[in-house]
């Protein structure tokens, strides 16, 4: 389903002319099912790989391809279109904190599919996915931790998206809000959707027993069908 080849990703350094190399020569599938954690030390390039895949950055060589279709050449009318197959879950929730939960959710949806009746069905089965169906009035600063993730993750999942791209989403969060996220994105997975995870943490990555692949200085340094953290 996605497809990085030979993906090599360099930013412009402001300060001089130098560039500086944040991916180097990355290859690997998806297949459709799969959930996948990244895991490397900060600064190893997991956040990059998950824009490039999400198309909000472009391979300095290389190509992503999703469904066969290569980011690189997609056309700016189909982005927003692209976009909705992917939800992009991050550390720091990205709620609006004076929307309650059901808008934060609905919100994503108010632009392009509004339509009232359908959307909140859409948005009050997708909460209770995740297990909000009370708090779906609260704002976000009545809510822990955990509960702001699994609106973000509510939020990501609005779309029905194909993909979930989650980047450390549990970098703020205690061991059992941890415990929490990680079981909503098994179940999110088992229900069929894709996941591509991103930590540093060892415990996540030993606990999850999927594929593990290890990002060490912008370049694999490996992929384990049922991986440990190695690091
Ligand atoms: N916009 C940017 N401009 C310059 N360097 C960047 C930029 N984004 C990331 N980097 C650098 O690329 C490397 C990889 O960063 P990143 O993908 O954020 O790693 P991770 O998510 O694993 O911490 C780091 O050295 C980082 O400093
Ligand atoms: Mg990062």
């Amino acid at each position: 389903m996605i497809k990085l080849e030979n993906i090599t990703k360099t930013y412009p350094l402001s300060f001089n002319r130098e560039t500086k190399v944040a991916l180097q020569n990355v290859s690997f599938d998806v297949e459709a099912g799969e959930f996948i954690t990244f895991c490397g030390r900060s600064g190893a390039g997991k956040t990059t790989l998950l824009k490039l895949i999400a198309c909000q950055e472009q391979p300095t060589e290389g190509a992503v391809f999703f469904d066969g279709e290569n980011l690189g050449k997609i056309k700016d009318k189909d982005i927003c279109a692209f976009r909705h197959q992917i939800g992009f879950v991050f550390q720091d929730y990205k709620l609006l904190s004076y929307k309650t939960v059901f808008e934060n959710v609905s919100y994503a949806l108010e632009v392009t599919d509004y339509q009232n009746g359908v959307m909140d069905n859409e948005v009050s089965q997708i909460l209770e996915l995740v297990g909000l169906e009370k708090q779906t009035n609260s704002f976000p600063h009545e809510l822990s931790g955990g509960e702001k993730q699994r609106v973000a993750i509510a939020r990501a999942l609005i779309h029905r998206p194909k993909v979930i791209l989650a980047d450390e989403p549990t970098g703020n969060l205690d061991p059992y809000h941890t415990r929490d996220v990680l079981k909503i994105l098994n179940k999110v997975n088992e229900l069929g959707t894709t996941i591509l995870l991103a930590t540093h943490s060892k415990e996540i990555v030993n606990s999850l027993q999927r594929r593990v692949i290890t990002i060490e200085d912008g370049q694999i340094r490996s992929d384990e069908a049922n991986g440990r953290f190695i690091l």
